[in-house]
């Protein structure tokens, strides 16, 4: 199955009614492997891989490891996020997109702060390889409340700049957006039912938001109409990482069943 049709069949909105909640909660779960090594990712992809196929890789992790923990993980047949949010001139991101489908990565991320001109540069980059990954813009971190919009010079709501990002990113003939789930129901009417929209800033009830700002449950961002959910610290700083990926997967099965009721 091509990457796009791998996604979008995991997608609320083309989702196949064959697949049952329990089995589609596993297919939209990114665990993000934000760990200092090879040997602690290696650690929870060991208690997790049952449970769940995608993994992001982001900066603490591949700075510290390298391009060798993305074959670790291709090589035991798991999907791989590679979340470094390029941002820089349009040659020197066409060249790091280029590199890291050479990884074998099936998503990756560009800051849409870069530009319409660095969009581009991105997505043409892409266009000349075979199997692309999904190419995901960022709109405005999770972490970024008004304060700290308005603290860079950014005035307007952080809804408003998602909205006004994705629309640079869609004019750029980008079909993938990260936002906070707060924006993901604005997103999703404007991206439309094929976007894949990865999700960050998710809390099940009860766990610490830490730096996070715009965060919501899983079922929430589900139900607001999320293709992909990331969670990291409350799986992988949770005594027991396995337990709680198990109640973040019940979370979202019995949120994608209210769904379909
Ligand atoms: O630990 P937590 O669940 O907050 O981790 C969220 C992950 O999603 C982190 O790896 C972070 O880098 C990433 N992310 C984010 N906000 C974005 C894009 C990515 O939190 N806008």
């Amino acid at each position: 199955m091509s990457i796009p049709e791998q996604l979008n069949s995991s997608s609320r909105h083309s989702r196949q009614a064959a697949l049952d909640p329990e089995d589609d909660a596993r297919e939209r779960l990114i665990v993000a492997l934000d760990v200092p090594s090879a040997s602690a990712a290696i650690g929870l992809i060991d208690q997790l891989e049952s449970r769940c196929r995608w993994f992001k890789v982001g900066l603490e992790l591949f700075v510290q490891a390298g391009p060798s923990i993305l074959n670790v993980l291709a090589a035991r047949g798991h999907s791989v996020f590679l979340d470094l949010k390029f941002h820089d001139i349009p040659n020197t991101v066409a060249g790091a997109v280029r590199s890291a489908a050479d990884c074998g990565v099936r998503m990756m991320t560009v800051h849409a702060l870069g530009g319409p001109a660095m969009l581009s540069a991105a997505r043409d980059a892409l266009a000349r390889v075979a199997n692309p990954p999904e190419l995901l813009a960022v709109t405005v971190l999770t972490s970024m409340d008004g304060a700290q919009l308005s603290a860079v010079g950014l005035s307007d709501r952080a809804s408003e700049q998602v909205e006004r990002l994705a629309k640079v990113g869609l004019e750029a003939g980008i079909r993938g957006f990260v936002c906070s789930p707060q924006e993901v129901g604005l997103l999703r009417a404007l991206a439309g039912t094929d976007a894949v929209l990865v999700i960050p800033g998710i809390r099940p009830v009860g766990t610490g938001v830490g730096d996070q700002k715009r965060v919501a449950t899983p079922a929430d961002a589900l139900g607001q109409g999320a293709s992909f959910l990331v969670v990291g610290r409350p799986i992988t700083q949770a005594p027991d990482p396995a337990e709680a990926a198990d109640r973040i997967l019940q979370e979202m099965a019995a949120g994608l069943r209210s769904m379909t009721i």
